[in-house]
C-alpha cells in the first residue's frame, strides 16, 4: 500500500487588512479587549469582487507550482469550505477548471475549521488504496462575506484566506502515522450561518439581520476547544505509539491563542511547540492550519522526516487530529 506525503503547499492571502483600530471604529471594542482575549492584531480581507473560488484557484496554483506537478497530474479536488461562492456549483469544480486539473474528479465538503485535517485523513484513503495518486486538497474561506460586522463578539475574529497542499502517493519520504475524526452534533447550534432555513430564533441572534452571518456562543465553542484538541492530540500519538518528545511542531487551529494555551497546557507540554499565526491573519477557518504549516516549513521549523500533529475543531461541532512524518 502506498504511503501519502505532503508533496507541495500553497496559500494565499488578500491584501487589504483590517487591523484592531479598524474595529474600534465600527463598533464598541478595543484593541486592549481584542488581544487580551484573542491575540489577534490584523485580518486579511477579500477585495469586494474576490470570492472563496479566486482565493482557492490562488492557493492552488501555489501548491501545484510547489509540488513540480502538472494541473493534468491530480486525480481529485477537494475543496473545503463553509462559505462557497454558489451553492451549487460546488468550488471544488470552478476550481477544476480555473487550474485545468483536467482529469481530475472534484468536490466539495465541509468539517469547517477541521477539514484541513479531514482532507488530509479522506485523501489518504484514497491514496492508500490505489486509486488516486495525486490528490489536491484546499481550503478556502472568504469569511468577510458571512461575517456579521455589527457584532463585536465575532467580527474580530475572522479574516480571509485560502490553504492548498498536493498529496500524493510516495514511497521515499513521509507517511500518516495516525489520526482520530469526530463529531458532536449535539452542539451544531453553537457555531451556524444560515442557508434556506428561516428559523426565527435563529435570525434573532443576528446583529444585522442578515441570515447567512456567522453567530456563534463563544463561551461553549472554547470549551469543546480546549477539550477536544488536546484530547484527541493525546489519543493519536498513543495511537502512533509517540509522545510529544518525538514531535517537532504542533500546527493547531488558529481560533484564539487563549484555547491554543489552553489546550498545551492541558497536554503539559511548553508553547514553544505549537506553530501561532493568529495575530496577522485571524482565525481563516479551514486554512488556518495549511496556511500555519507553510510557514513553518518556510521558517525551517519543520523539515523533511519530522513529525507534525495538526489538529483543529469547529462548527458542527468537530476535531480531527492527525500525526504525520513530513
Ligand atoms: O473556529 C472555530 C470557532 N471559533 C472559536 O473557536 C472561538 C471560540 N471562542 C472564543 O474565542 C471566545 O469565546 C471569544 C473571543 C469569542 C470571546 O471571548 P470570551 O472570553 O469568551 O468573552 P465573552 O463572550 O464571555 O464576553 C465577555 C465580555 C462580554 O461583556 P459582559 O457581558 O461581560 O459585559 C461581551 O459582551 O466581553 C464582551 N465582548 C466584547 N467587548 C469588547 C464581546 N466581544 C467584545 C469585543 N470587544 N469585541
Amino acid at each position: 500500500m502506498p504511503n501519502m506525503i505532503i508533496k507541495g503547499l500553497g496559500r494565499y492571502i488578500p491584501e487589504k487588512i483590517y487591523d484592531n483600530a479598524y474595529f474600534e471604529s465600527i463598533v464598541d471594542t478595543n484593541d486592549e479587549w481584542i488581544t487580551r482575549r484573542t491575540g489577534i492584531k490584523e485580518r486579511h480581507i477579500a477585495a469586494d469582487d474576490e470570492y472563496t473560488t479566486d482565493l482557492a484557484v490562488n492557493a492552488a496554483k501555489s501548491a501545484i507550482e510547489d509540488a513540480g506537478i502538472a494541473p493534468e497530474d491530480l486525480d481529485l479536488v477537494l475543496l473545503a469550505t463553509v462559505s462557497p461562492d454558489y451553492f451549487t456549483p460546488c468550488c471544488a469544480c470552478i476550481v477544476q477548471d480555473k487550474i485545468g486539473a483536467v482529469n481530475a474528479a472534484a468536490f466539495d465538503f465541509n468539517a469547517a475549521c477541521s477539514s484541513f485535517i479531514t482532507g488530509m485523513i479522506m485523501a489518504e484513503q484514497f491514496i492508500k488504496n490505489g486509486t488516486y495518486k495525486n490528490v489536491l486538497l484546499v481550503c478556502a474561506d472568504a469569511l468577510s462575506k458571512v461575517t456579521d460586522y455589527k457584532d463585536r463578539a465575532t467580527c474580530v475574529l475572522f479574516g480571509d484566506a485560502a490553504g492548498a497542499v498536493v498529496l500524493s502517493a510516495d514511497d521515499n519520504g513521509g507517511k500518516m502515522l495516525a489520526y482520530e475524526l469526530g463529531a458532536d452534533g449535539s452542539g451544531a447550534m453553537n457555531i451556524t450561518s444560515l442557508a434556506v432555513r428561516d428559523d426565527a430564533e435563529e435570525l434573532e441572534k443576528r446583529v444585522s439581520g442578515r441570515k447567512e452571518t456567522i453567530w456563534m456562543a463563544g463561551q461553549q465553542v472554547m470549551k469543546f476547544a480546549v477539550k477536544t484538541m488536546a484530547d484527541a492530540t493525546g489519543r493519536v500519538l498513543e495511537k502512533a505509539g509517540l509522545t510529544y518528545d518525538d514531535i517537532k511542531l504542533i500546527v493547531p487551529h488558529q481560533a484564539n491563542y487563549r484555547i491554543v494555551d489552553s489546550a498545551l497546557a492541558r497536554m503539559g507540554v511548553g508553547k514553544d511547540k505549537a506553530m501561532l499565526t493568529l495575530e496577522k491573519y485571524g482565525n481563516t477557518s479551514s486554512s488556518c492550519v495549511p496556511i500555519a504549516l507553510k510557514e513553518a516549513i518556510e521558517a525551517g521549523m519543520v523539515k523533511r522526516g519530522d513529525k507534525v500533529v495538526v489538529v483543529g475543531f469547529g462548527g458542527g461541532l468537530t476535531w480531527a487530529a492527525a500525526v504525520f512524518e513530513y
